[in-house]
């Protein structure tokens, strides 16, 4: 699995308005990791997106990396 991911994130203020929702990351078994709050990601293009609630891809299968498109469940991917 590639390891180097092409986005990162901060908590800093996003669109001028303090976030007050804390972040969580839960890790799906065989499946992405869902990121629940509001969070900005940065490609490696330097494009900013705002995002809510975002299941980023762990099996590198998806076909709209860096989130999941289900492409996990097809491949079979299994994360032990
Ligand atoms: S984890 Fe769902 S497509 Fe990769």
């Amino acid at each position: 699995m590639d390891q180097s991911l092409p986005l990162s994130y901060n908590q800093s203020p996003i669109n001028n308005k303090i976030m007050e929702e804390k972040i969580s990351a839960k890790i799906w078994p065989n499946g992405p990791i869902l990121i629940s709050g509001e969070i900005k990601v940065v490609y490696k293009d330097g494009k900013e997106e705002v995002k809510k609630d975002a299941h980023f891809c762990r099996c590198g299968h998806s076909n709209n990396k860096p989130f999941c498109d289900g492409a996990h469940k097809k491949a079979g991917f299994l994360d032990e």
